[in-house]
């Protein structure tokens, strides 16, 4: 074989040809498919860019009609799946719950594991589409000690996440117009983002021909992480422990370029863009227009603006070139929506699920070969084995 270069965390390193996201993180912008993120987030609603991001075009009235009503038609889950979230701890964490459900589910639809045919696929994709709202809203009810419901179908599919996020008991279930369109708009910012960690993560595992669902659930597992999209519940947490501490900025924004000090201001930096996160402005905006219409003032805004200020302007930051990322805004919005801090990367999860589902489909339908990195082995020459009683 050749010369093998090592390069950490793939900085530089292409892993596939793709035409599903562009991303140019000099300039700060985003396309689906050719269209851009502000266009889409301004004038789409999420299962149209679903639609996209999987099939390459967006849909026709009948084309969008029977995506819906497929997935409709995949909206419920064996009861068994319920016992399984029964036999959770009330404090798991939503996303090590939401990872194993959705790997859970392989066993009861083997179908999504052996796919040999365009239709198979199709039908694994509206399977997942269907029954991952249902897994999301059950997460947070167990989390609340609601009881879990199902969804209705005669609702939009974001409008069915809301309901089953949020229908009480005994009460009359309405549609919130606001929330409704700033949680349609964070779906669609969050829906997909190119190679990131969680992505890669799913056509790796998938090039393996391992299920999607599987695969899927590896995503999951990927995004957790407060590096990842574990970030907007970090950026929450951070932002109240520096209200709680008095709300000090300067002393955080100090904390932050003290290299000794673990600590990095959450939702700030990201790998490519070294310019302004094109998410970031659309969220910051919404944030100010949901707590607005709402009604709502929230101290953690105030926090977050002081600190976005303030990095703005300092030469750590400039240099570094790191501004807020779309996770910086986010669990502002989701916090007014009454949504709990630990739900925040479930929430991505739910916006990201179609961009993982293409970008699977992508590595299959272009027979990918199996993902299988090299390495430089720095470790021990040859040795001789040693009995235990020699060592
Ligand atoms: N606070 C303070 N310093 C930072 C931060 C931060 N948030 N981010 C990067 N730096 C510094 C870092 O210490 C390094 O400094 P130096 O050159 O002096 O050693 C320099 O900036 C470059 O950082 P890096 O860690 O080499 O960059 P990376 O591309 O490996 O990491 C990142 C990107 C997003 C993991 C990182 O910026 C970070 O940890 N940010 C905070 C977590 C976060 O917000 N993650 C969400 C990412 S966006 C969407 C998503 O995936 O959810």
């Amino acid at each position: 074989g050749g010369v093998i270069t090592v390069d950490p965390g793939y900085k530089n390193t292409g892993s596939c040809e793709s035409a599903i996201t562009f991303l140019d993180g000099e300039k700060g912008v985003l396309r689906y498919r050719g269209y851009s993120i502000e266009e889409l987030a301004e004038k789409a609603d999420f299962l149209e860019v679903v639609y996209l991001l999987i099939f390459g075009e967006l849909p026709t009235v009948s084309q969008l009609e029977k995506f819906e009503n497929d997935i409709k038609e995949n909206s419920l889950v064996d009861d068994d799946v319920r016992k399984i979230l029964e036999a959770f701890p009330k404090n798991a964490h939503p996303m090590g719950v939401l990872s194993s459900l959705t790997s859970a589910l392989t066993a009861f639809n083997p179908i999504s594991v052996n796919i040999e045919s365009q239709e198979d696929m199709y039908n694994a994709i509206v399977t997942i589409l269907g029954k991952f709202p249902l897994l999301v809203g059950w997460t947070m009810r167990k989390k609340k000690g609601l009881h879990l419901n199902y969804g209705k179908k005669s609702l939009g599919y974001v409008e069915n996440i809301m309901y089953l996020m949020f229908k009480q008991p005994n009460e009359e279930f309405e549609v919130n117009p606001i929330i409704k369109d700033a949680l349609d708009k964070l779906l669609i910012l969050h829906a997909d983002h190119e190679q990131n960690c969680s992505t890669s993560t799913v056509r790796i595992v998938g090039s393996s021909h391992a299920g999607l669902f599987a695969s899927l659930s590896a995503g999951i597992s990927a995004l957790w992480g407060p590096l990842h999209g574990g970030a907007n519940q970090a950026v929450l947490e951070m932002l109240e422990a520096i209200k709680a501490d008095g709300g000090d900025t300067k002393k955080y924004m100090a904390k932050a370029k003290d290299k000794s000090d673990p600590f990095r201001l959450m939702g700030f930096g990201h790998r490519v863009y070294k310019n302004f996160d094109p998410r970031a402005r659309i969220i910051k905006k919404a944030a100010d227009e949901v707590l607005g219409d709402l009604g709502i003032s929230d101290p953690i805004l105030d926090i977050a603006r002081g600190l976005e200020k303030e990095a703005l302007e300092d030469p750590y930051f400039v240099d570094r070139k790191l501004y807020p990322n779309v996770d910086f805004y986010s669990g502002i919005i989701y916090r007014a929506m009454d949504i709990p801090v630990e739900m925040f990367t479930v929430m991505f999860a739910l916006g990201r699920l179609p961009g993982w589902i293409a970008q699977w489909r992508e590595m299959r339908l272009r027979k990918e070969p199996i993902g299988r990195p090299r390495q430089v082995y720095i470790g021990e020459n040859q040795r001789a084995f040693k009995t235990i009683n020699e060592r």
